[in-house]
């Protein structure tokens, strides 16, 4: 059975974790492909609250195998933090999921490093998560990176990071005055992680196909978002992986043909964290009010998230880059009350009017949307049981990001809770079911 890929649309932080939630009842693999604990995922199921940095959100269903593949950076602390989590909230964390023996490590130098290339950047800083993930991408790059399989062999593990910590301890006595990391009590720390972690040690790629052979269905969950992309978001201000749904592909260790399902997650509003270019940012009340309702602060870093209008060209740019299907379309309910809704269906730059994402990246920072208004609906429509049910502002309204993007909507979210998802167009998520 062919696989689905659930896709962030915007800057990351558009709800990849409830639409996972949504369709986990009829998947048996969710997958990670990419990102590391940078992410954040938080799932409501019934009254109980999961914020979920690493652990692919499948581990909430059992019936659901989660899976972190070959593309994704592992904080080994982190993990056993989080499944020890898990494990007290009474989910078999450890006996359930499995990791790829190709998944690189964050190591202490990774974090040190992000931390303190942040700090000399200065104004000009990314904003970064801190946590280590572009330093272990570029490590990885080099080749000169540590496997998640090279802390159950104590040789090549010591081997490797003796290497490497020569040249990372120049950098860091030479570049930033600080004092060199210790390789012993880096080995202590993390050879000390593999005796709790060596059940989760997982061919991926094989379990992978194996089910897919075996005509079982698979979700491939991506964080972050299409515009955090390294190689089509809005460099430099990106992550320093591919969340986009090519990046699905490399990081689990499957091609084109075994996917047929392609879900765009997108706010019905747009946020980012971080640094970098944002045309529809707003920086007035209404923009106030978005945050407030809407809850924008990060579930990693609790940083507040800057917030704008609808941006189309954005959206449409999304949609080629990754394809889409659907859209699972999220936090409708946080526009509710608000007079007029603006959509930017153009950028003017120099006075050109540019429909579509553009190429030179000055024209992205200095670009001025052009607006489309839409009138607002008063009432709250959180509870609303059917999409019919909306008041027809807010279904024209979902109708013109639907035409803006693209790619059909079939899901819209009105609430954080499961049943706060109103089906748009009937169509199956696996086939036949
Ligand atoms: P890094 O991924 O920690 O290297 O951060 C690079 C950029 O991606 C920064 O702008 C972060 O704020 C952003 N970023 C990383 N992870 C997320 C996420 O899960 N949601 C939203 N933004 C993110």
């Amino acid at each position: 059975m062919p696989a689905t890929i659930i896709v962030g649309a915007q800057w990351g932080d558009e709800g990849k974790g409830k639409a996972t939630d949504m369709l986990a009842d009829t998947t048996d693999l969710v997958v990670r492909y990419q990102g590391g604990n940078n992410a954040g995922h938080t799932v409501i199921v019934g009254d109980q609250v999961f914020k979920l940095h690493l652990i692919p959100s499948g581990i909430l269903y059992p019936n659901v195998t989660p899976v972190i593949a070959d593309g994704v950076v592992v904080d080994p602390k982190v993990m056993l933090e989080e499944l020890d989590g898990l494990q007290a909230r009474g989910l078999d964390a450890f006996g359930r999921v499995k990791v790829s023996g190709n998944a690189h490590l964050i190591m202490p130098y990774h974090r040190e490093l992000d931390l303190l290339t942040e700090r000399r950047l200065g104004k000009n800083n990314l904003g970064t998560t801190k946590r280590g993930i572009g330093p272990a991408y570029a490590d990885k790059a080099s080749r000169v990176g540590l496997r998640f399989q090279d802390l159950f062999d104590e040789k090549i593990f010591r081997q490797k990071l003796e290497a490497v910590l020569v040249h990372k301890n120049e950098q860091l006595a030479k570049i930033y005055n600080r004092l060199p990391m210790d390789l012993e009590e880096i080995a202590r720390e993390y050879l000390g992680y593999a005796e709790r972690l060596r059940p989760l040690l997982s061919d991926t790629t094989d379990l992978i196909h194996r089910e897919l052979e075996a005509g079982k269905h698979i979700i491939l969950e991506g964080a972050q978002g299409t515009l955090l992309d390294l190689d089509h978001g809005t460099y430099p201000f990106v992550t320093s992986s591919n969340p986009v749904a090519g990046g699905a592909l490399t990081g689990a260790g499957l091609g084109p043909t075994h996917v047929d399902r392609v879900i765009a997650i997108t706010k019905a509003y747009v946020t980012r964290v971080g640094t970098g270019p944002f045309p529809t940012e707003l920086f007035d009340d209404i923009g106030e009010r978005m945050t407030d309702v809407g809850g924008e602060y990060g579930t990693t870093t609790g940083r507040r998230r800057r917030v704008g209008w609808f941006d189309a060209v954005l959206a449409r740019y999304a949609n080629r880059v990754n394809g889409f299907t659907d859209i699972f379309l999220t936090k409708l309910d946080v526009l509710s009350g608000f007079e007029t809704l603006k959509i930017a269906t153009g950028y003017r730059y120099q006075g050109e009017v540019y429909r579509h994402f553009p190429p030179h990246q000055s024209i992205f920072h200095h670009a001025e949307p052009v607006y489309e208004d839409f009138p607002g609906w008063g009432s709250d429509i959180s509870e609303v049981e059917r999409y019919e049910d909306l008041p027809q502002e807010a279904r024209d309204y979902v109708d013109a990001i639907e035409e803006a993007s693209d790619a059909p909507v079939t899901w819209v979210s009105i609430g954080p809770a499961r049943a706060q998802t109103l089906i748009r167009r009937d169509v199956p998520l696996v086939p036949g079911v």
